[in-house]
């Protein structure tokens, strides 16, 4: 049998059901707790509540385990391709190769943007930060795309829409940083898979053709694929709240892109290399940025360290160590940052303040490293993680909207305002 829960507040018992998952993680199930107690329950950040029930990726931060639909993160950054990764989150399982080829060409098919699209860069000032043309576009390409404002998509259109937006958004991010260093577009091209077609439209230009390496490409696979999901962090989360208004999965993901842009999330693999530039700039004294992360009076924090759920270390961030190492070896890349962080990784797992608060690497630790050797513009890296989570956004948006219980997101407070005053008229004031 199930334990319960008991409430016990003013001689009242409340039972509250246990629910378990999969792995034998535990809830106790408080939907009863404001009408039969009048409490709510307070926990701001969300430290401890889960808001839904999701079949879609497993974490265990203890043990460092992610799995997305069952399968360890370790093997699909090994075996898989970001495309594939899309697809078995979005549809729940592998796909098989005519699965697999049908969605690869969809891709394809869907991977211009309307033309008119192209003035929205015009209009940006060239100093924009990709982050906010992308939300704004992603946004955008709803009115492009009337017929798939959906609430509710059926089937055929739930298809249509994922790899549209997939495939589009990898199309926008590269013209945004065309317009930036103001060289002409280059457009997707047919006969290219998903990565090369975003680095060549990223780097090719009329009078010097992209040359694709085997290693570049694998790598920013490899990035894509840890990327893809992590259930409920803040961009996911933002994602399910916005879209549990019925608001459609263009508008919701642009609201995910703008919650991922934070230092304190995606936007952290940037502010990591800010970081450590900084240090370099000032002589390379680690043991000085340490020192002032832990000072409680200066709100510096060592970016790209910590994280709410992983407690020992991310599989994420150790598998992109050994991804930047081994690239920048192939490469004949001598990175000064990658010794820099490195050295602080050392210092810091060695430092009490780190080691009593659990403190490790995250994914955004390394990931610039590698963003940096491929040539991708320091503000564009949480870009890449934008086009790494969308299936993951994706998902969460398909399951949330197909789950008959799910209900409009709208959590309490606890009001610790003026209490009722009467309103004075200016002239009394
Ligand atoms: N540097 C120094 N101290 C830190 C750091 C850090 N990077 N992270 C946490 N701490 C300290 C806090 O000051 C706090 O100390 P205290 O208990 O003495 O008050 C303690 O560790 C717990 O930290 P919280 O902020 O309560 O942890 P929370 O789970 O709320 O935050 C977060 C997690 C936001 C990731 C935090 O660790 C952080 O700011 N890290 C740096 C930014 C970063 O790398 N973000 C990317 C995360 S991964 C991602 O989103 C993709």
């Amino acid at each position: 049998m199930a334990d319960n829960v008991q409430v016990n507040y003013n001689g009242k018992i409340l039972e509250c059901p246990v629910t378990v998952g999969t792995e034998g993680e535990k809830a106790f199930d408080i939907a009863k707790l404001r009408s039969q107690t009048g409490l709510i329950t307070l926990d701001p950040g969300f430290s401890n509540t889960g808001s839904c029930k999701s079949a879609i990726t497993y974490i265990d931060g203890e043990k460092g385990i992610l799995r997305y639909r069952g399968i360890p993160i370790e093997q699909l950054a090994e075996h898989s391709t970001f495309v594939e990764t899309a697809f078995l989150l979005i549809y729940g399982k592998l796909p098989n190769h005519g699965e697999l080829e049908a969605f690869s060409a969809a891709f394809n098919e869907h991977s211009m943007i309307h033309e008119d699209m192209k003035n929205f860069f015009d209009a940006y000032p060239a100093s924009t930060h990709p982050m906010a043309s992308l939300s704004a576009m992603v946004c955008a390409l709803s009115a492009y795309y009337p017929e798939l404002i959906k609430e509710n998509p059926n089937q055929k259109e739930m298809d249509r829409i994922a790899v549209q937006l997939l495939s589009k958004v990898r199309t926008i991010c590269a013209f945004s940083y065309k317009k930036t260093i103001g060289e002409p577009f280059v457009y997707p091209r047919y006969d290219l898979h998903y990565v090369p077609n975003f680095l060549n439209m990223m780097f090719s230009s009329p009078t010097h053709p992209y040359k694709l390496v085997d290693e570049v490409v694998r790598a920013l696979q490899v990035l894509l694929i840890l990327h893809a999901d992590h259930e409920q962090n803040c961009s996911t989360s933002t994602v399910r709240l916005v879209g549990s208004s019925r608001a459609n999965l263009y508008a919701s993901i642009s609201a995910g892109i703008c919650a991922l842009w934070g230092p304190l999330h995606g936007g952290a693999n940037q502010a990591v290399i800010e970081m450590l530039e900084g240090i370099q700039r000032d002589g390379g004294d680690v043991a000085k940025y340490i020192t002032r992360a832990k000072d409680k009076n200066d709100h510096s924090r060592l970016m790209g360290f910590g994280h709410r759920v992983y407690k020992n270390f991310d599989p994420r961030a150790k598998i992109i160590k050994k991804c930047a190492d081994d690239l920048l070896n192939k490469l004949g890349i001598h990175d000064p940052l990658l010794d820099l962080a490195k050295h602080m990784e050392d210092a810091a797992l060695k430092d009490e303040y780190f080691i009593s608060r659990k403190l490790y690497p995250n994914v955004d630790f390394y990931s610039g490293i590698i963003y940096r050797a491929v040539g991708i513009p320091l503000n564009m890296f949480p870009v890449m993680f934008a086009i790494g989570r969308m299936p993951g956004w994706i998902a969460h948006w398909k399951e949330m909207i197909q789950d008959p219980t799910n209900k409009i997101g709208r959590p309490f407070q606890i009001y610790v305002g003026a209490k009722m005053t009467d309103y004075v008229q200016l002239e009394q004031r």
